[in-house]
């Protein structure tokens, strides 16, 4: 790939202002050669300005959403992006979210640019935990702990039950529940379902993945060890 194009995909400016970069020099390898761009170099290589680049193509980042932000690219108010450096929402292919948290839901969030990746974690019949802790407005009964392991256990306009979830209480209102799909605000209806409210919902983990004292509101990038801990209990249906 031209290195014009390579960076333009990463967001740093249109392929024109890209090509300015390098008349102006800015474009250099490691040891500070201007490079030109229609030099041949690896990503690693490069550096702009003197710094190396953002990683390319393949990225995964975990981001400790905060409340009050927004899962989406385009709606009022403020978006998941706006915690990411401006760059990063010029990217091609796009950095999208891997589901969704509601604006109100805090914790785990991953994003990435990698198809595939975001399809294994997101997909039906992919079975990978999602861990949540929840607030809630009622004491725990008791029973919810069967009536969310059931399997029979129906929301309001679906059309078929509930995978089997587990639910563990922490205190008289608060609960450790880990879901095995991914389906429109899952874990509220569910507390719904059984009489109760939740007050503030936090996602803890997805698989083996957890936040690992990432601070609200930071994000760190993902190595492919880091990925490999998304899937490191995973159970796919046949
Ligand atoms: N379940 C919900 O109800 N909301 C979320 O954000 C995630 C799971």
């Amino acid at each position: 790939m031209r290195l014009v194009r390579m960076i333009a995909n990463l967001g740093y400016g249109s392929r024109r202002e890209v090509a300015m970069m390098f008349r102006e020099g800015r474009v250099t390898d490691a040891d500070g050669e201007v490079l030109y761009a229609d030099d041949k170099r690896e990503h690693a290589e490069i550096r702009l300005d003197g710094e190396p680049l953002d990683p390319p193509q393949g990225l995964c980042l975990v981001l400790n959403k905060p409340a009050g932000v927004t899962c989406s690219t385009r709606d009022t108010g403020r978006l998941v992006h706006e915690l990411l450096p401006e760059r990063f929402a010029l990217r091609n292919p796009k950095l999208s979210t891997v589901g969704r948290l509601d604006r109100e839901t805090t914790g785990l969030l991953l994003l990435t640019d990698d198809g595939a990746l975001l399809h294994r974690i997101i997909s039906p019949r992919s079975r990978i935990a999602k861990v949540y802790e929840a607030e809630l407005a009622e004491d725990l009964r008791g029973d919810e702990v069967g009536t969310f392991a059931s399997g029979n256990l129906m929301l309001e306009s679906e059309q078929t039950p509930l995978l089997p979830a587990e639910l563990e209480a922490l205190a008289p209102r608060k609960a450790r529940l880990t879901l095995h799909e991914g389906r429109y605000h899952q874990a509220r209806r569910m507390f719904a379902a059984v009489g109760n409210h939740v007050l503030h919902l936090h996602r803890v983990a997805i698989g083996g993945l957890t936040l690992d004292g990432l601070e609200e509101g930071a994000w760190r990038t993902l190595d492919p060890g880091g990925i490999q801990r998304v899937f490191a209990a995973e159970t796919e249906q046949e």
